[in-house]
């Protein structure tokens, strides 16, 4: 997580108002109704993941994570991203980023996946999902039908 937003900083003169347009809106509910991550700790300053995150799945994404990462159509997994406290990795600092993956069949440049980030507000950051967000994915994770998290983020 650390690594997209050192991403997200490098690349605020990239950001795209056209993409930004165009991406959807980051869907409402998701905090109470998806079925949400164990709290995801990472204390380590060096670490490109430095920080707090929760990922929410829907029940679509829910079923995809049963089956050993094979998504339906329409799964959507969304990451919260807090700074952390290097005093206290007790308690969450403020969010600094979300992301979101929707399955989307007609996303053929990025692995059948729509890809978005959005500021602490929610707001469309427009950037570009093949070069900030599917290459990593792609490189890492391609066999895992891209996703890195697995059921048992979710016990
Ligand atoms: C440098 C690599 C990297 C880049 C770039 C990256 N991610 Fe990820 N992403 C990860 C890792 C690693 C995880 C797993 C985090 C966890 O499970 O705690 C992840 C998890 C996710 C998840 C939850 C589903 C999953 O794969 O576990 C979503 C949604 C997501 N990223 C969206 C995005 C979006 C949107 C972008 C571009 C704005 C992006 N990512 C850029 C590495 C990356």
């Amino acid at each position: 997580m650390k690594q997209m937003m050192v991403l997200v900083l490098l690349c605020l003169a990239c950001i795209n108002p056209a993409l930004a347009a165009s991406q959807p809106p980051l869907p409402t509910g998701y905090a109470t109704g998806w079925k949400k991550s164990s709290r995801k700790v990472v204390t380590d300053k060096n670490s490109l993941f430095y920080g707090v995150h929760y990922l929410y799945a829907d029940a679509k994404a829910l079923q995809g994570y049963r089956a050993g990462n094979r998504f339906p159509e329409g799964s959507r997994i969304i990451v919260e991203h807090f700074t952390i406290k290097a005093d206290n990795p007790a308690v969450d600092g403020p969010k600094n980023m979300v992301v979101l993956m929707k399955k989307d069949k007609r996303q053929t440049a990025t692995g059948g996946w729509l890809y978005a980030g959005y500021t602490a507000q929610g707001k469309p950051s427009g950037l570009d999902p093949v070069t900030t967000c599917f290459q990593c994915h792609q490189k890492e994770v391609a066999h895992r039908d891209y996703v890195f998290s697995s059921s048992a983020d979710f016990k």
